[in-house]
């Protein structure tokens, strides 16, 4: 069973959370001095309208029509209830997913590349570097560029580079530049926080190039929030009330806030949060100011971190190495408004591979985190006879993550 919305009920505005949270967040540092920043540190790497959405707190913020007609190429992305999952599972719960595979880039990425990508050729900046873990994020921007004329260059985790040639040649084929990083270490698997050190330390290099970040920070999470909205039109189409949980794998935490944080101010609704059990930041990090890279170039962020230098395993869900997390998402976990739980890889695959035999899609690496939650949220719903409503974002699919399924069914995937 799917509920699609017409064209015409995409959100006009963002959902902006700042209103809502328990305390207002703590400000970013300058990386040399530690003192707050102001609009003008950031400059040299965002453009001012992305700056001003960093720090406002305003209710809602307006999406530029321009965003609009492109985000429209794909979106409202459906909403479709796990019906044969529940069955197989025996499970009196209802579970929803928010279909975000169906973007051109197979992820729930571009709906912030896109008004990332137009912010910048608005302010007349014709180049944009970035990181990219799995290739994800890295395909979302080349694809987002392409379509307002810009130039990318993608830093991308070794690790993945070597695993996944198919998101370099995603991107190549969008007009986007790929190299491994990190670039001077050949030898390196790298991490998401030394593609960020390559990706910045090239744009404040260069006058004609600014720097574009797939998640952690608070714009970037605001653009996301077109998931949860649609998502909550779309349970009152299918006439479902509240969801008990919402559920979304979390890298930098903006998939898990694009289907969540329009659910903050409803109080009954559980939010949670699925990390890998190899890279556990919400779940054994702590919390504290530290530099979003590796290298120590990036202001100073307050969250749950497991120290700028940590290098996660090279798990199959590269969206998922970070060692630090969204200042958003950090302060909802510290002030109790959302749990956080962690995964095997063993088992999150499983779940994938149920998810693939029941409902036919094939999931990604970091979205069969998501899945693995919920089915045993609805495991517990069975055991305690309760009709609980589980909504989970389905942030993309596998299908160019198929080694990583390969591995999985023929025993060679490690814990
Ligand atoms: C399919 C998918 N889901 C989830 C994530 C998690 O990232 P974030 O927490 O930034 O949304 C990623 C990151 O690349 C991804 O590709």
């Amino acid at each position: 069973m799917r509920w699609n919305l017409p064209p015409d009920d995409l959100p006009t505005a963002w959902f902006n959370v700042a209103p809502h949270l328990p305390a207002p967040l703590e400000p970013p540092l300058h990386p040399a001095t530690r003192e707050p920043i102001g609009p003008d540190d950031l400059a040299p790497l965002f453009p001012m309208a992305l700056i001003a959405q960093e720090v406002s707190t305003e209710p809602t913020v307006d999406i530029p029509g321009p965003v609009l007609d492109v985000l429209r190429l794909w979106r409202p992305t459906p909403l479709v209830r796990a019906t044969r999952l529940e069955a197989a599972l025996g499970t009196p719960a209802r579970i929803y997913y928010k279909d975000e595979s169906v973007s051109p880039a197979g992820s729930h990425k571009p709906n912030t590349a896109v008004p990332q990508a137009y912010y910048n050729k608005v302010e007349g900046v014709p180049r944009l570097t970035t990181e990219t873990g799995a290739g994800q994020w890295g395909s979302a921007l080349s694809f987002a560029t392409s379509l307002f004329g810009l130039e990318c260059m993608v830093y991308m985790v070794r690790a993945s580079f070597e695993q996944k040639p198919y998101r370099r040649m995603l991107m190549e084929t969008w007009g986007g530049s790929v190299v491994p990083s990190p670039v001077d270490d050949p030898g390196h698997p790298g991490s998401l926080g030394s593609a960020i050190s390559d990706a910045v330390r090239d744009a404040v290099g260069r006058s004609d190039s600014h720097y574009a970040l797939g998640s952690v920070l608070n714009h970037v999470l605001l653009h996301q929030t077109v998931i949860g909205l649609e998502a909550k039109q779309q349970l009152e189409l299918a006439g479902e009330r509240l969801p008990d949980v919402v559920i979304g794998s979390c890298g930098g935490g903006s998939n898990l806030g694009g289907i969540s944080l329009p659910f903050v101010p409803d109080d009954g609704v559980r939010l949670l949060a699925v990390e890998p059990a190899s890279c556990p930041t919400l779940t054994e990090g702590h919390f504290d100011y530290d530099f979003g890279d590796t290298a120590g170039l990036t202001p100073l962020l307050p969250m749950y971190t497991l120290g700028h230098e940590f290098i996660p395993p090279t798990i199959h869900a590269g969206g998922l190495r970070y060692h630090g997390d969204s200042p958003i998402i950090s302060a909802l976990v510290r002030a109790g408004r959302m749990e956080a739980v962690a995964y095997a890889q063993s088992k999150v695959f499983e779940a994938g591979v149920q998810f693939a035999r029941t409902q036919g899609a094939v999931p990604a690496p970091e979205t069969t985190h998501a899945i693995r939650a919920a089915i045993d949220e609805a495991l517990v719903a069975k055991e305690l006879g309760e009709e609980r409503v589980i909504l989970f974002s389905y942030s993309g699919h596998g299908l160019l993550d198929l080694s990583a399924y390969d591995d999985y069914l023929h025993g060679r995937l490690t814990d």
